[in-house]
């Protein structure tokens, strides 16, 4: 229901038409309904920038203590100390200082050789080939190598953890019961690496984890213990795969789609670093972060009660024309971005970005070297119908 206008605009994020091609909703709610209230699913929403860009550092007002997701808030359940990713300062700013400080995007940029290896491995039996999967061949094995190799995770392991993570990622839209036996920390999986690596330590995260000190809000200087380490390389694990999968998938569709754009990064690869921010601000990954209201507020000149839930379309923000000015539903490599909201805002903004960013910039130059031309088999290419929003497959011409 619209609050601040007569528009009947609907919007319900688990809608199967809406999750097919939401922007033309989203533009609507911009212009329509700035403040929305989903009367069936009880939830508000915001989708212009300002206001996302607004919300997302008042952690005060809009709290991740109860989860990021519509189902998991609603599910109301106790998330464990450690899950900083749906923690409040000060817990969550003890914690995330103790991973950043093992996390640095100097340590991240210093793997790119190596995530290049991994690229040129995926892709060369492509060559000569007529068609290769940015999903299947490229985004399903670059990523989980590269957290597995920084976490520790042997070879033979990774694409079972891959497989595992994505799974754990897929909640069913609109059902907070999928939630009330969620675990954040997938304990036998883990465990085993995490007890042979204190018995053998190596360079990787797991071993630094494991001898880091921190001081914990009550002031205790001390290590982490197992079951802090286990949730924290279960977030990575999760949140450094599938989201870098899914947008290796959209490179794919978009820059098929954008044949001029594409042969301008051919010929000029500097453009790369704004290319990859622009498709990441284009067809984000993740559409939306929701948070618990904890303290009546104002939004639009409507009053909203504590207790509630706010719905941030990050997406929809992304396409808002006062902020991607002439036209936010155009893709433009030499766009000046400024910030996108693809990798969140404020104290929970992504902690993998450099990582990201520098995994997908490889990906697309590798891809480039062999194969500057293609178009993209719509036909026989998967929408994920769950969690993120991406591609499970997407199949492209190349000969
Ligand atoms: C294209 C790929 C990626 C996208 C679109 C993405 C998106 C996001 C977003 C939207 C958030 C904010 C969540 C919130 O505010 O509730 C976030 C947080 C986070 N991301 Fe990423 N991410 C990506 C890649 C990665 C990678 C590669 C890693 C690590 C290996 C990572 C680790 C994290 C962590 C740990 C957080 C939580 C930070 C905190 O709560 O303080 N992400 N990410």
């Amino acid at each position: 229901m619209s609050l601040t206008t007569s528009s009947d605009v609907h919007f319900d994020p688990a809608d199967p038409q809406t999750h097919a091609d939401p922007y033309p909703v989203y533009r609507r709610l911009r212009e329509e309904a700035p403040l929305y209230h989903n009367d069936e699913r009880d939830f508000y929403v915001v989708s212009r920038f300002e206001d996302i860009d607004r919300g997302l550092v008042d952690h005060g007002t809009y709290s991740s203590a109860k989860g990021g997701i519509l189902e998991l808030i609603k599910a109301n359940i106790d998330i464990p100390s450690g899950v900083f990713i749906f923690e409040d300062p000060p817990l969550h700013s003890a914690h995330r200082g103790v991973l950043s400080r093992v996390f640095t995007p100097r340590k991240m940029n210093a793997l790119e050789g190596l995530v290049r290896d991994f690229c040129a491995s995926a892709l060369d039996p492509f060559v000569g080939e007529d068609r290769f999967d940015f999903v299947l061949d490229l985004g399903n094995i670059m990523p989980i190598k590269v957290i597995g190799m920084l976490l520790g995770i042997p070879e033979a392991d990774q694409q079972a953890v891959r497989e595992r993570k994505d799974r754990g990622m897929q909640q069913l839209p609109g059902k907070p019961s999928e939630y009330e036996n969620h675990t954040f920390a997938d304990e036998a999986f883990f465990a085993e690496y995490i007890a042979w690596r204190a018995d053998h330590p190596s360079d990787d995260l797991m071993t630094e984890l494991l001898r880091v000190e921190f001081e914990d809000p009550s002031g205790e200087v001390r290590n982490l213990t197992r079951e802090e380490i286990l949730i924290f390389v279960n977030i990575l694990a999760t949140a450094g795969n599938e989201t870098t999968n899914r947008l290796i998938g959209w490179i794919g569709k978009v820059l098929g789609e954008h044949p001029d754009q594409r042969r301008e990064l051919v010929d000029d690869r500097d453009l790369l670093p704004n290319a990859v921010e622009e498709i990441l601000r284009f067809e984000p990954p993740a559409h939306s972060l929701c948070r618990l209201i904890t303290r009546d507020v104002e939004v639009h000149g409507q009053k909203v009660e504590a207790g509630n839930v706010m719905m941030f379309v990050t997406a929809s923000g992304n396409r808002d024309h006062r902020a991607f000015p002439p036209d936010g539903d155009v893709l433009d490599i030499h766009r000046s971005i400024g910030h996108h909201l693809s990798l969140g805002y404020g104290i929970h903004f992504c902690l993998g970005a450099a990582l990201a960013r520098m995994e997908t910039r490889v990906a697309l130059d590798e891809v480039l070297n062999r194969f500057p031309d293609w178009e993209v088999d719509l036909d026989a290419a998967e929408l994920d119908k769950t969690g993120l929003r991406g591609w499970t497959t997407m199949p492209v011409t190349i000969g």
